[in-house]
């Protein structure tokens, strides 16, 4: 069994992005550039530092522009932006973003509420953005949102989640992270998922980017181990949720996931203790303690302490 998983795993730290545009604690730039630089120092190579979205719609990351322009490069280092049309395009071209993320959802509900369109109608901005990127010289990955299940509509069909997984590839994706936006997907849903794109599109195209709302989210990442899925998505601290989707808890906790990616040998070239460090002051600027099982058993504080349920 143990000797059919992927041997080394690149793992995208997305709680800059994904994480701080869900916190109500306002950070500022430079706070934001400390602490991409501390996930950068732990051996994340892969970071999303910001969103190039309508900075009414995520106050939080209003100054994308300056979180780029200010941010140093480094050799191995790659920093993403998401962005949702055009006009955000023009904004992280202009910044000097070599890599882009963007966005639709397997839901037409999800969709219409978070970014006010249909699928179809995505795709088509989706194409022009694409392009220009490419041309421009950047690559694009592509999030699909609400792959397994939806706040709105429940399940989500796995063939339709393939089919556009295929669509966003041909318009210039390399690589598509199907989303469980609200964390309510099961390691069924993962193989259901999987099985319906892998006879169709090679797993090194594909990211898991996972929640962890109902605790699934590790065994999740096995599903998809077991399927050959070598990129994962996971947030410092826990960080995030969805501005635009209720329910939806916190990302996959990156500490967590680099402890159970080593503890399984897996190669992930990140370093678990310089994480925690990250995890602490990622903390400190939203002012709530870290949602992770690894930073509970560190500094022995009861998991969940400052939340509601019991
Ligand atoms: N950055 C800055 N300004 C933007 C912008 C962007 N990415 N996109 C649009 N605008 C501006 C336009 O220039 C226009 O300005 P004007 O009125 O001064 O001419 C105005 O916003 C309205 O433009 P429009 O194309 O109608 O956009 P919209 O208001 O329908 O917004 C989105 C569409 C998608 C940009 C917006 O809903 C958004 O950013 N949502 C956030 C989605 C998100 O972050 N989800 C979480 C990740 S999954
Ligand atoms: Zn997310």
């Amino acid at each position: 069994m143990m000797s059919s998983l992927p041997k080394r795993v690149t793992i995208v730290e997305v709680g800059p992005r994904d994480g701080l545009q869900n916190e109500a604690a306002f950070v500022s730039t430079a706070q934001k550039i400390g602490l991409i630089e501390r996930l950068a120092d732990a051996g994340l190579s892969f970071i999303e530092a910001t969103s190039f979205v309508h900075p009414k719609a995520v106050p939080q990351l209003a100054d994308a522009d300056a979180v780029i322009g200010e941010l140093e490069t480094r050799p191995g280092l790659t920093i993403s932006a998401l962005v949702p049309n055009e006009r955000g395009l023009d904004r992280a071209l202009a910044a000097g973003v070599k890599r882009i993320a963007l966005f639709t959802a397997a839901s037409e509900t999800f969709t219409r509420r978070n970014i006010r369109m249909s699928i179809a109608d995505s795709l088509a901005v989706f194409r022009a953005v694409s392009q220009r990127a490419v041309e421009a010289g950047v690559s694009v990955r592509a999030y699909l949102s609400t792959c397994f299940v939806c706040p709105f509509e429940g399940d989500i069909s796995a063939r339709r989640v393939a089919e556009l997984t295929e669509q966003l590839l041909e318009l210039g994706a390399d690589e598509i992270a199907l989303s469980d936006t609200i964390g309510a997907a099961a390691p069924r849903d993962v193989f259901a998922v999987g099985e319906a794109i892998l006879n169709r599109v090679s797993a090194p195209r594909l990211a898991l980017h996972l929640h962890d709302t109902y605790g699934t989210a590790l065994s999740n990442v096995l599903a998809g181990l077991q399927m050959g899925i070598t990129t994962y998505d996971a947030a410092v601290a826990g960080l995030g949720g969805c501005p635009f989707a209720p329910g939806a808890a916190g990302n996959l906790a990156t500490e967590d996931l680099v402890y159970f990616l080593d503890r399984m040998g897996i190669t992930t070239e990140v370093d678990l203790a310089r994480v925690l460090d990250a995890a602490d002051a990622a903390a400190s600027l939203v002012g709530s303690p870290p949602r992770s099982r690894q930073w509970s058993r560190v500094c022995g504080k009861a998991q969940g302490s400052s939340r509601d349920e019991t």
